[in-house]
């Protein structure tokens, strides 16, 4: 039976081990040995892991340098590619990716399933495997029938993480919430044990008063898909008052600082313009439909479809605007664009809105220059048959239309007599209603933007 291992180091911290070392593992395992744990963090990535293991973050965000090299100064946190070190570690986390499936909307989870099979080889009675990854609702309570054939004496839970890119320490740190997944929703004994193991991981947090939400497995499994579909539908409504306001010359900014006062609406995720991406908001919709369908709820979420039409539309309205100020024709126009990332504060490109609608101009002839401040390499390797430039000024040179799609502060500040020099014409699109019009328009430029009066 599993129960939670009376352990003489707690006063130190606990030894977990987290496996994959991505976007959310790094993060994690770094901010866990800063918690005062011992960490383990694993990944098949021989690359990935020499990075971290030097201190090195493998990708751009803010704090995570910082931080790598000071828990790693202190002892309790090491990178490795190697399985077996699990052996021994009080609490495992599962951190592989469920990326979309190639030609299907569900989630491919074939790097969970190895991640869990190839772990289950060092679990050993009263350990803990903690599944993070966001999954298809049900996959706990399958993954929990694999531990106990496996290993009788353990047990798993579902910690569903809520990180943004970008901000992905100080979420981690200091966490909005905390759920947790148990067996019988801690009505049974192990439940209540695995409960326990996860009070421990989390005692900092839980200390100043994180809420906590103790669950069974569907719950938590739901938890965090709820909560990506509500906040892709919150982009998509305002994004579709946008494409009204476009109708009707109005403004969707102020409508969304109107409604955003109702503090049942909240402005929050209410910034109209390219939509989302990332590797997170649109597969994770998608493999929620997809889930819907297999337990027979087919139209409980096709809402979400029209959330996916709405906030694709809006990269084909960012094109037609593009070649709509440029006479009717990209053909052999210089188009600058500033910013790949999905979204400022981060190096991820995966579904960018940004890098799309220049992909898009380029195959509609135009000549594009892109540049972004994290994102450049990632981009240069997903779409090379597009110029790039390292800064803003070689970017927009001789430029027939400056189009901002990633709104890093950078370019949020820019100011127009910066650049109006350097320019064919000036014109600028704003893709994330990110500029001042007002200030753009009196130093003589064309301003568009989605949602937003034409003058
Ligand atoms: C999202 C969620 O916000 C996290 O809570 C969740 O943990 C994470 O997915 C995940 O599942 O791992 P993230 O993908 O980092 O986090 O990015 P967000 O900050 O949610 O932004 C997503 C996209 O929406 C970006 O492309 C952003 O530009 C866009 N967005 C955001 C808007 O277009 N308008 C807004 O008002 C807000």
């Amino acid at each position: 039976m599993f129960s939670q291992r009376s352990r003489a180091a707690t006063v130190r911290g606990m030894r977990m081990t987290v496996i994959g070392c991505g976007y959310l593992g790094a993060v994690h395992a770094a901010c866990m040995a800063e918690l005062g744990h011992e960490v383990i963090g694993i990944d098949v990535d021989p690359e990935k892991v020499a990075a971290l293991q030097a201190a090195r973050a493998p990708f751009f965000e803010p704090g995570l340098p910082e931080l790598l090299e000071r828990t790693m100064a202190t002892g309790r946190l090491r990178f490795t590619t190697d399985m077996a070190e699990a052996a021994g570690s009080a609490v495992h986390f599962v951190c592989v990716g469920t990326p979309q499936k190639r030609g299907e909307f569900a989630a491919d989870m074939k790097y969970v399933d190895s991640a869990v099979d190839a772990l289950l080889e060092h679990v050993g009675a009263g350990e803990l495997v903690v599944g993070k990854s966001t999954v298809p609702v049900g996959t706990a309570a399958r993954l929990a029938a694999k531990v106990a054939v496996r290993e009788p004496g353990a047990a798993l839970a579902w910690n569903p993480e809520f990180l943004r890119e970008g901000h992905a320490v100080e979420d981690t740190l200091t966490p909005d919430r905390l759920v947790y997944g148990v067996e019988g929703g801690a009505e049974t004994e192990r439940g209540r044990s695995a409960k326990a193991l996860l009070d421990e991981v989390y005692a900092t947090p839980l200390k100043r008063g994180t809420p906590l939400i103790v669950t069974d497995y569907q719950t938590a499994e739901l938890v965090k898909v709820a909560a990506n579909s509500f906040l892709a539908t919150k982009i998509s409504f305002i994004n579709a008052m946008a494409e009204l306001c476009e109708k009707v010359n109005a403004d969707v900014t102020q409508l969304a600082d109107a409604i955003g006062h109702d503090d049942r609406i909240g402005r929050k995720f209410l910034n109209a313009g390219l939509g989302f991406g990332g590797g997170c908001l649109p597969k994770d919709i998608r493999a929620f439909m997809a889930r819907a369908g297999e337990l027979g709820a087919d139209q409980t979420l096709t809402f979400l479809r029209e959330v996916d039409s709405i906030n694709m539309r809006r990269r084909i309205r960012m094109v037609d605007l593009a070649r709509e100020v440029c006479d009717g024709s990209l053909i052999g126009k210089r188009v600058a664009v500033l910013g790949a990332a999905f979204k400022p504060l981060s190096d991820d490109i995966r579904d960018s809105p940004a890098l799309n609608v220049a992909a898009q101009i380029r195959l509609q002839g135009g000549d594009v220059v892109l540049t972004d401040p994290a994102a450049l390499d990632n981009a240069r390797k997903s779409v090379p048959d597009i110029s790039f430039a390292e800064t803003v000024e070689d970017t927009v040179r001789g430029a027939d239309v400056v189009l901002l799609l990633t709104e890093w502060k950078q370019y949020r500040d820019l100011e127009p007599a910066a650049i109006s020099g350097l320019v064919k014409e000036k014109r600028i699109l704003d893709g994330r209603n990110a500029l001042d019009p007002a200030r753009w328009r009196a130093a003589g430029w064309t301003y568009r933007a989605l949602g937003r009066p034409r003058a």
